[in-house]
């Protein structure tokens, strides 16, 4: 299975992410995740990205491209991937079906989840993760068993720095001008998949499940 997870900030495209490679037991690759990792470790990518991420800003395309096609050629994408947060902007996406051509393979779905604005905030500034393990949760959604612990491994929960109420605003704000542009891009290829994300966690990822099963 290979598939793009397409969607606003907050939506909850790294929530149904983990559920479905789970499932399809594939590699999920997300460039947030790649960069969080780097700024982790003091990189000279993770502070290049990091001057973009703490202003709501995209990273720009040079610096994502060439991680997202090395990643690619890893031995565990020959039995699919799941691309979380790629491709952002159109010249990611036609960098990125140049680079499938080329090694001989077709996506199968974009998933594009979707929700109101006043969603998207409500979600991304109540976002709590682990600092152990990187698990989600929410303040109100998801809260886990005991106030700022994580239920899997008892790690201390953090909030994101790009998760205040004015990034998250921005992020939005740039996800419609350079993101959203995709959403025609693949439903021409006639491959989108739109779901409502509005829904509980539970029942957005049975939708995805049941159409990726009826495909
Ligand atoms: P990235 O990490 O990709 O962030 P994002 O796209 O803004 O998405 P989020 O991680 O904020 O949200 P999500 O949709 O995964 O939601 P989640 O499941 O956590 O990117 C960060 C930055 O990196 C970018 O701003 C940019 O600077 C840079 N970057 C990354 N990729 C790039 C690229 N390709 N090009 C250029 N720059 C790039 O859910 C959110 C919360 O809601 C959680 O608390 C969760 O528990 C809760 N929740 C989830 N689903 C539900 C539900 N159904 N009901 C109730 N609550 C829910
Ligand atoms: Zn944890």
């Amino acid at each position: 299975m290979r598939l793009i997870l397409l969607g606003p900030p907050g939506v909850g495209k790294g929530t149904q992410a983990s559920a479905i490679v789970k499932k399809y037991d594939i590699p999920h690759i997300s460039t947030g995740d790649i960069f969080r990792a780097n700024i982790k470790e003091g990189t000279e990518l993770g502070t290049k990205a990091k001057e973009y991420m703490d202003k709501g800003l995209l990273v720009p395309d040079e610096l994502v491209v060439s991680i997202v096609k090395d990643r690619l050629t890893k031995e565990d994408c020959e039995k699919g991937f799941l691309l979380d947060g790629f491709p952002r902007t159109i010249n990611q996406a036609e960098t990125l079906d140049k680079e499938l051509t080329k090694m001989g393979i077709k996506l199968d779905k974009v998933v594009n989840i979707q929700a109101s604005k006043e969603i998207l905030i409500e979600r991304a500034v109540g976002r709590r993760i682990c600092k152990k393990c990187g698990a989600s949760y929410h303040i109100t959604f998801n809260p886990p068993k005991v106030e700022n612990i994580c239920d899997i491994d008892g790690g201390e929960l953090f909030q994101r720095d790009d998760d205040t109420h004015e990034t998250v605003s921005t992020r939005i704000e740039v996800y419609e001008n350079q993101t959203q542009p995709l959403i025609d891009y693949y439903e021409k290829k006639d491959i989108i998949l739109n779901v409502d994300g509005t829904k509980p966690i539970d029942k957005v990822y049975e939708t995805i499940v049941e159409a990726l099963t009826n495909r």
